[in-house]
Protein backbone atom coordinates (compact mmCIF):
# COMPACT_ATOMS: atom_id res chain seq x y z
CA UNK A 1 0.00 0.00 0.00
CA UNK A 2 0.84 3.91 -0.73
CA UNK A 3 2.50 5.30 2.46
CA UNK A 4 1.59 9.12 3.28
CA UNK A 5 2.99 11.89 0.65
CA UNK A 6 2.73 14.72 2.26
CA UNK A 7 5.71 15.66 2.23
CA UNK A 8 5.30 16.29 -1.70
CA UNK A 9 2.80 19.04 -1.08
CA UNK A 10 3.27 22.08 0.70
CA UNK A 11 0.33 22.20 3.04
CA UNK A 12 1.06 23.45 6.26
CA UNK A 13 0.58 20.84 9.13
CA UNK A 14 -2.32 22.74 10.97
CA UNK A 15 -4.41 22.40 8.23
CA UNK A 16 -6.95 19.21 7.52
CA UNK A 17 -7.50 20.09 3.70
CA UNK A 18 -10.28 16.98 2.68
CA UNK A 19 -11.65 19.01 0.13
CA UNK A 20 -9.48 17.75 -3.00
CA UNK A 21 -12.68 17.52 -5.35
CA UNK A 22 -12.72 21.42 -5.16
CA UNK A 23 -9.59 22.09 -6.08
CA UNK A 24 -6.52 19.74 -5.92
CA UNK A 25 -3.24 21.19 -3.78
CA UNK A 26 -0.20 21.25 -6.48
CA UNK A 27 2.42 18.85 -5.68
CA UNK A 28 6.12 20.67 -5.08
CA UNK A 29 7.15 18.94 -8.13
CA UNK A 30 4.41 20.65 -10.61
CA UNK A 31 4.91 23.99 -8.40
CA UNK A 32 8.46 24.18 -9.83
CA UNK A 33 7.76 22.94 -13.14
CA UNK A 34 5.50 26.15 -13.46
CA UNK A 35 7.77 28.79 -12.39
CA UNK A 36 9.97 27.45 -14.61
CA UNK A 37 7.97 27.76 -17.56
CA UNK A 38 6.45 31.04 -16.57
CA UNK A 39 10.28 32.14 -16.85
CA UNK A 40 10.49 30.62 -19.90
CA UNK A 41 8.08 33.38 -21.64
CA UNK A 42 10.66 36.04 -20.03
CA UNK A 43 13.54 34.50 -23.04
CA UNK A 44 11.00 33.85 -26.25
CA UNK A 45 13.72 33.33 -28.42
CA UNK A 46 14.16 30.02 -26.81
CA UNK A 47 10.64 29.06 -27.60
CA UNK A 48 10.95 27.69 -31.47
CA UNK A 49 8.03 25.88 -33.47
CA UNK A 50 8.41 22.70 -32.21
CA UNK A 51 7.44 23.57 -28.95
CA UNK A 52 4.07 24.29 -30.16
CA UNK A 53 3.25 20.60 -30.41
CA UNK A 54 6.09 18.92 -28.46
CA UNK A 55 4.37 19.37 -25.24
CA UNK A 56 0.62 18.75 -25.70
CA UNK A 57 1.26 15.45 -27.41
CA UNK A 58 3.63 14.20 -24.36
CA UNK A 59 0.41 15.88 -22.46
CA UNK A 60 -1.87 13.38 -24.50
CA UNK A 61 1.00 10.60 -24.35
CA UNK A 62 0.58 10.62 -20.64
CA UNK A 63 -2.90 10.78 -20.54
CA UNK A 64 -3.39 8.06 -22.77
CA UNK A 65 -1.25 5.73 -20.42
CA UNK A 66 -3.48 6.89 -17.35
CA UNK A 67 -6.60 5.88 -19.02
CA UNK A 68 -5.55 2.90 -21.68
CA UNK A 69 -6.53 4.95 -24.44
CA UNK A 70 -5.03 3.51 -27.55
CA UNK A 71 -4.08 6.46 -29.83
CA UNK A 72 -3.32 9.82 -27.96
CA UNK A 73 -4.53 11.16 -31.32
CA UNK A 74 -7.91 10.80 -30.63
CA UNK A 75 -7.70 13.33 -27.46
CA UNK A 76 -7.81 17.19 -27.37
CA UNK A 77 -6.67 19.70 -25.05
CA UNK A 78 -9.79 21.60 -23.63
CA UNK A 79 -9.68 24.68 -21.36
CA UNK A 80 -12.87 23.22 -18.92
CA UNK A 81 -14.93 20.55 -19.24
CA UNK A 82 -17.63 22.41 -20.45
CA UNK A 83 -15.61 23.01 -23.50
CA UNK A 84 -15.03 19.24 -23.73
CA UNK A 85 -18.75 19.16 -23.59
CA UNK A 86 -19.82 21.52 -25.71
CA UNK A 87 -18.05 20.18 -28.48
CA UNK A 88 -20.04 16.48 -28.00
CA UNK A 89 -23.20 18.51 -28.09
CA UNK A 90 -22.41 20.46 -30.91
CA UNK A 91 -21.80 17.24 -33.39
CA UNK A 92 -25.12 15.46 -32.08
CA UNK A 93 -27.81 15.78 -34.06
CA UNK A 94 -31.65 14.86 -32.18
CA UNK A 95 -35.11 13.71 -33.40
CA UNK A 96 -38.01 14.99 -31.76
CA UNK A 97 -39.17 11.74 -30.08
CA UNK A 98 -35.23 11.69 -28.71
CA UNK A 99 -34.01 12.03 -25.66
CA UNK A 100 -31.12 13.15 -23.40
CA UNK A 101 -30.24 10.99 -20.01
CA UNK A 102 -28.82 12.87 -16.99
CA UNK A 103 -28.29 12.24 -13.14
CA UNK A 104 -30.22 14.52 -10.55
CA UNK A 105 -28.06 17.20 -9.48
CA UNK A 106 -25.52 16.41 -12.44
CA UNK A 107 -22.46 19.51 -12.43
CA UNK A 108 -23.84 22.00 -14.62
CA UNK A 109 -21.15 22.15 -17.08
CA UNK A 110 -22.63 18.74 -17.87
CA UNK A 111 -25.57 19.99 -17.98
CA UNK A 112 -26.69 23.36 -19.99
CA UNK A 113 -25.01 22.23 -23.56
CA UNK A 114 -27.56 19.30 -23.47
CA UNK A 115 -30.57 21.41 -22.26
CA UNK A 116 -29.47 23.83 -24.92
CA UNK A 117 -29.38 20.66 -27.36
CA UNK A 118 -32.86 19.47 -26.47
CA UNK A 119 -34.43 23.10 -27.12
CA UNK A 120 -32.33 23.08 -30.37
CA UNK A 121 -33.92 19.98 -31.69
CA UNK A 122 -37.53 20.19 -29.33
CA UNK A 123 -36.17 16.81 -27.92
CA UNK A 124 -36.38 15.65 -23.97
CA UNK A 125 -33.87 15.98 -21.01
CA UNK A 126 -34.66 13.13 -18.35
CA UNK A 127 -32.98 13.25 -14.72
CA UNK A 128 -32.77 10.47 -12.94
CA UNK A 129 -32.57 11.29 -9.61
CA UNK A 130 -31.59 9.28 -6.66
CA UNK A 131 -35.09 9.16 -4.82
CA UNK A 132 -35.86 9.54 -1.11
CA UNK A 133 -35.13 6.76 0.75
CA UNK A 134 -31.16 5.66 1.55
CA UNK A 135 -31.90 2.16 1.51
CA UNK A 136 -30.60 0.59 -1.07
CA UNK A 137 -29.82 4.10 -2.55
CA UNK A 138 -27.06 3.50 -5.31
CA UNK A 139 -28.01 -0.26 -6.18
CA UNK A 140 -31.47 1.85 -7.49
CA UNK A 141 -29.99 4.97 -8.40
CA UNK A 142 -27.91 2.85 -11.05
CA UNK A 143 -31.20 0.16 -11.41
CA UNK A 144 -33.14 3.32 -12.67
CA UNK A 145 -30.90 4.58 -14.87
CA UNK A 146 -30.41 1.24 -16.76
CA UNK A 147 -34.31 0.69 -16.96
CA UNK A 148 -34.65 4.97 -18.33
CA UNK A 149 -32.30 3.93 -21.14
CA UNK A 150 -34.42 3.15 -24.35
CA UNK A 151 -35.36 3.11 -28.22
CA UNK A 152 -35.27 7.06 -28.11
CA UNK A 153 -32.80 7.26 -25.90
CA UNK A 154 -29.91 9.11 -28.05
CA UNK A 155 -27.55 10.18 -25.06
CA UNK A 156 -26.61 9.34 -21.93
CA UNK A 157 -24.18 11.73 -20.25
CA UNK A 158 -23.16 11.38 -16.66
CA UNK A 159 -20.03 11.05 -15.00
CA UNK A 160 -18.49 8.12 -13.48
CA UNK A 161 -19.09 9.52 -9.64
CA UNK A 162 -21.59 12.16 -8.48
CA UNK A 163 -19.64 14.79 -7.52
CA UNK A 164 -21.63 15.71 -4.22
CA UNK A 165 -21.12 12.43 -2.55
CA UNK A 166 -19.56 9.94 -4.71
CA UNK A 167 -21.95 7.50 -5.66
CA UNK A 168 -20.47 4.99 -8.35
CA UNK A 169 -22.35 4.96 -11.29
CA UNK A 170 -22.12 1.08 -13.06
CA UNK A 171 -20.34 2.10 -16.46
CA UNK A 172 -20.04 -0.79 -17.51
CA UNK A 173 -23.81 -2.23 -17.07
CA UNK A 174 -24.94 1.90 -19.31
CA UNK A 175 -22.19 1.07 -21.98
CA UNK A 176 -24.21 -2.22 -22.34
CA UNK A 177 -27.62 -0.89 -22.49
CA UNK A 178 -26.75 2.22 -24.25
CA UNK A 179 -24.80 -0.21 -26.96
CA UNK A 180 -28.32 -2.15 -27.45
CA UNK A 181 -30.44 1.25 -28.27
CA UNK A 182 -27.30 2.89 -29.95
CA UNK A 183 -26.97 5.74 -27.61
CA UNK A 184 -23.68 7.69 -27.21
CA UNK A 185 -22.23 7.27 -23.70
CA UNK A 186 -20.67 10.33 -22.77
CA UNK A 187 -18.25 10.64 -19.38
CA UNK A 188 -17.66 13.86 -17.48
CA UNK A 189 -14.33 11.92 -15.56
CA UNK A 190 -13.71 15.72 -13.84
CA UNK A 191 -14.36 13.90 -10.25
CA UNK A 192 -12.60 10.08 -10.63
CA UNK A 193 -9.84 10.01 -12.99
CA UNK A 194 -6.29 9.91 -11.39
CA UNK A 195 -8.12 8.95 -8.46
CA UNK A 196 -10.01 6.13 -9.46
CA UNK A 197 -9.53 3.89 -12.02
CA UNK A 198 -11.03 3.88 -15.29
CA UNK A 199 -10.42 1.96 -19.06
CA UNK A 200 -11.58 3.88 -22.12
CA UNK A 201 -10.42 0.50 -23.50
CA UNK A 202 -12.73 -1.45 -21.65
CA UNK A 203 -15.53 0.93 -21.46
CA UNK A 204 -15.26 2.24 -24.87
CA UNK A 205 -17.25 5.46 -23.73
CA UNK A 206 -18.08 8.03 -27.04
CA UNK A 207 -16.35 11.03 -24.95
CA UNK A 208 -14.82 11.31 -21.87
CA UNK A 209 -13.84 14.85 -20.32
CA UNK A 210 -12.03 15.77 -17.79
CA UNK A 211 -10.47 18.67 -16.21
CA UNK A 212 -7.31 18.79 -14.66
CA UNK A 213 -7.53 20.98 -11.40
CA UNK A 214 -8.84 17.82 -9.08
CA UNK A 215 -7.70 14.92 -9.28
CA UNK A 216 -5.34 15.28 -11.96
CA UNK A 217 -3.78 17.75 -10.11
CA UNK A 218 -3.31 19.96 -12.30
CA UNK A 219 -3.71 23.51 -12.64
CA UNK A 220 -6.71 25.35 -12.89
CA UNK A 221 -7.26 26.04 -17.22
CA UNK A 222 -6.88 22.96 -18.84
CA UNK A 223 -7.82 19.48 -19.12
CA UNK A 224 -8.12 16.65 -21.48
CA UNK A 225 -11.12 14.88 -23.39
CA UNK A 226 -11.13 12.10 -25.35
CA UNK A 227 -13.21 12.07 -28.47
CA UNK A 228 -14.19 8.33 -30.23
CA UNK A 229 -13.36 8.27 -33.85
CA UNK A 230 -17.15 8.88 -34.97
CA UNK A 231 -16.69 12.21 -33.33
CA UNK A 232 -13.49 12.73 -35.20
CA UNK A 233 -14.14 11.77 -38.62
CA UNK A 234 -16.22 14.82 -39.56
CA UNK A 235 -16.59 16.46 -36.22
CA UNK A 236 -17.00 20.20 -36.05
CA UNK A 237 -15.00 22.28 -33.48
CA UNK A 238 -16.67 24.54 -31.74
CA UNK A 239 -13.92 27.35 -32.73
CA UNK A 240 -11.37 27.64 -36.10
CA UNK A 241 -7.97 27.80 -34.86
CA UNK A 242 -5.13 28.02 -37.07
CA UNK A 243 -2.74 25.12 -35.27
CA UNK A 244 -5.90 22.91 -35.45
CA UNK A 245 -5.40 23.17 -39.43
CA UNK A 246 -3.33 20.43 -41.51
CA UNK A 247 0.16 21.55 -41.97
CA UNK A 248 -0.04 23.71 -39.13
CA UNK A 249 3.79 22.91 -38.16
CA UNK A 250 4.76 25.14 -41.45
CA UNK A 251 5.08 28.28 -39.80
CA UNK A 252 6.04 29.88 -43.25
CA UNK A 253 2.76 28.49 -45.23
CA UNK A 254 0.25 29.29 -42.37
CA UNK A 255 -1.96 31.83 -45.14
CA UNK A 256 -1.95 28.79 -47.25
CA UNK A 257 -4.97 28.21 -45.81
CA UNK A 258 -6.23 24.59 -44.84
CA UNK A 259 -10.03 23.16 -45.04
CA UNK A 260 -8.54 19.67 -43.54
CA UNK A 261 -7.97 19.51 -39.73
CA UNK A 262 -4.98 17.64 -38.02
CA UNK A 263 -5.62 14.22 -37.19
CA UNK A 264 -8.28 13.08 -35.19
CA UNK A 265 -9.37 14.97 -32.88
CA UNK A 266 -6.95 17.55 -33.52
CA UNK A 267 -10.04 19.19 -34.69
CA UNK A 268 -11.20 19.62 -30.83
CA UNK A 269 -7.93 21.45 -29.50
CA UNK A 270 -8.86 24.82 -27.79
CA UNK A 271 -7.73 27.72 -29.51
CA UNK A 272 -3.78 28.31 -27.90
CA UNK A 273 -3.15 25.01 -26.79
CA UNK A 274 0.06 25.01 -26.46
CA UNK A 275 -0.35 26.79 -23.46
CA UNK A 276 3.70 26.89 -22.27
CA UNK A 277 2.96 27.57 -18.43
CA UNK A 278 -0.18 24.71 -17.85
CA UNK A 279 1.03 22.16 -20.42
CA UNK A 280 4.20 21.41 -18.47
CA UNK A 281 2.44 21.33 -14.83
CA UNK A 282 -0.14 19.10 -16.07
CA UNK A 283 2.16 16.52 -18.20
CA UNK A 284 4.59 16.99 -14.73
CA UNK A 285 1.26 15.92 -12.50
CA UNK A 286 -0.11 13.21 -14.36
CA UNK A 287 3.44 11.56 -14.25
CA UNK A 288 3.55 11.20 -10.37
CA UNK A 289 -0.12 9.61 -11.09
CA UNK A 290 1.24 7.19 -12.97
CA UNK A 291 3.82 5.90 -10.39
CA UNK A 292 1.58 6.16 -7.72
CA UNK A 293 -1.16 4.57 -10.05
CA UNK A 294 -5.07 5.00 -8.90
CA UNK A 295 -5.83 2.25 -7.53
CA UNK A 296 -3.52 2.55 -5.00
CA UNK A 297 -4.73 6.24 -4.08
CA UNK A 298 -8.40 4.21 -4.02
CA UNK A 299 -6.55 2.09 -1.77
CA UNK A 300 -5.23 4.28 0.72
CA UNK A 301 -8.59 6.98 0.77
CA UNK A 302 -10.28 3.80 1.65
CA UNK A 303 -7.59 2.30 4.67
CA UNK A 304 -7.34 5.84 6.16
CA UNK A 305 -11.39 6.95 6.02
CA UNK A 306 -13.21 3.59 6.91
CA UNK A 307 -12.90 3.85 10.74
CA UNK A 308 -14.06 6.93 10.68
CA UNK A 309 -16.77 6.29 8.54
CA UNK A 310 -18.12 3.37 10.63
CA UNK A 311 -17.94 6.18 13.72
CA UNK A 312 -19.95 8.49 11.77
CA UNK A 313 -22.45 5.53 10.75
CA UNK A 314 -22.77 4.69 14.57
CA UNK A 315 -23.99 8.32 14.78
CA UNK A 316 -27.14 8.26 12.65
CA UNK A 317 -25.11 9.54 9.49
CA UNK A 318 -25.69 8.06 6.46
CA UNK A 319 -22.59 7.41 3.56
CA UNK A 320 -23.27 5.08 0.97
CA UNK A 321 -22.38 1.40 0.92
CA UNK A 322 -18.77 1.11 -0.02
CA UNK A 323 -20.02 -1.22 -3.00
CA UNK A 324 -21.77 2.43 -4.16
CA UNK A 325 -19.57 4.75 -3.53
CA UNK A 326 -15.81 6.08 -3.76
CA UNK A 327 -13.16 6.43 -1.33
CA UNK A 328 -11.70 9.12 -2.55
CA UNK A 329 -15.05 11.06 -2.51
CA UNK A 330 -17.85 10.91 -0.64
CA UNK A 331 -21.18 12.37 1.24
CA UNK A 332 -22.02 12.71 4.79
CA UNK A 333 -25.74 13.12 5.01
CA UNK A 334 -26.78 14.15 8.78
CA UNK A 335 -29.20 12.69 11.17
CA UNK A 336 -32.00 14.83 12.29
CA UNK A 337 -30.11 15.49 15.46
CA UNK A 338 -26.50 17.24 14.08
CA UNK A 339 -27.08 20.76 13.32
CA UNK A 340 -24.86 21.40 10.65
CA UNK A 341 -24.42 25.11 11.15
CA UNK A 342 -22.73 23.87 14.49
CA UNK A 343 -20.55 21.69 12.92
CA UNK A 344 -19.34 23.83 10.06
CA UNK A 345 -18.07 26.58 12.83
CA UNK A 346 -16.30 23.37 14.62
CA UNK A 347 -14.65 22.62 11.22
CA UNK A 348 -13.99 26.41 11.23
CA UNK A 349 -12.18 26.53 14.10
CA UNK A 350 -10.60 23.16 13.67
CA UNK A 351 -8.95 24.40 10.15
CA UNK A 352 -11.02 21.39 8.46
CA UNK A 353 -11.59 21.90 5.03
CA UNK A 354 -14.46 20.15 3.16
CA UNK A 355 -17.54 21.35 0.57
CA UNK A 356 -21.31 21.48 1.10
CA UNK A 357 -22.91 20.08 -1.98
CA UNK A 358 -26.64 19.57 -2.32
CA UNK A 359 -27.30 18.27 1.15
CA UNK A 360 -24.32 16.44 1.65
CA UNK A 361 -20.97 17.35 3.29
CA UNK A 362 -18.38 16.08 0.67
CA UNK A 363 -15.18 14.53 1.84
CA UNK A 364 -12.58 13.91 -0.90
CA UNK A 365 -8.84 13.11 0.69
CA UNK A 366 -5.82 12.15 -1.04
CA UNK A 367 -2.54 11.18 -0.25
CA UNK A 368 -1.71 13.78 1.78
CA UNK A 369 -4.10 13.05 4.52
CA UNK A 370 -4.00 10.32 7.25
CA UNK A 371 -6.25 8.42 9.56
CA UNK A 372 -5.16 11.42 11.96
CA UNK A 373 -7.37 13.65 9.51
CA UNK A 374 -10.25 11.64 10.07
CA UNK A 375 -10.09 11.62 13.40
CA UNK A 376 -9.76 15.16 13.84
CA UNK A 377 -13.25 15.16 11.53
CA UNK A 378 -15.03 12.95 13.84
CA UNK A 379 -13.97 14.61 17.17
CA UNK A 380 -15.98 17.52 15.35
CA UNK A 381 -19.22 15.14 15.33
CA UNK A 382 -18.59 14.14 18.83
CA UNK A 383 -17.84 17.89 20.53
CA UNK A 384 -21.79 19.13 19.47
C1 LIG B 1 -18.32 16.81 -12.06
C2 LIG B 1 -17.63 18.09 -12.42
N1 LIG B 1 -17.39 18.37 -13.70
C3 LIG B 1 -16.77 19.49 -14.08
C4 LIG B 1 -16.36 20.42 -13.15
C5 LIG B 1 -15.67 21.67 -13.62
O1 LIG B 1 -16.30 22.16 -14.75
P1 LIG B 1 -15.63 23.29 -15.65
O2 LIG B 1 -14.27 22.75 -16.04
O3 LIG B 1 -16.54 23.41 -16.82
O4 LIG B 1 -15.53 24.52 -14.84
C6 LIG B 1 -16.60 20.18 -11.79
C7 LIG B 1 -16.23 21.18 -10.77
O5 LIG B 1 -16.56 21.10 -9.62
C8 LIG B 1 -17.24 18.98 -11.42
O6 LIG B 1 -17.49 18.70 -10.14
Amino acid sequence: MLTNQKNKFNLPNNITYLNCAFMSPLLKSVEEVGHKSVSQKCLPYQINGDDFFTATTQLKKAFSSLVKIEDYRNIAIIPSASYGIATVANNIKLDKVNEVIVVGEQFPSNIYSWQKLVHKFDAKLTIISSGNSFKNRGKNWNDKILSAINQNTKIVALPHVHWSDGTLFDLKAIRKKTRAVNAYLIIDATQSIGALPFSVKEIQPDALICAGYKWLLGPYSIGLAYYSDAFCSNGIPIEENWINRKNSENFTGLVNYESDYQPKAGRFNVGEMSNFTLTPMLIKSIEQLLIWKPKNIQQYCHEISKDAIEQLQNLGCYIEDATYRSSHLFGIYLPKNINLEKLKTEFFKNNIYVSYRGNAIRISPHLYNSKDDFSKLVACFKNI
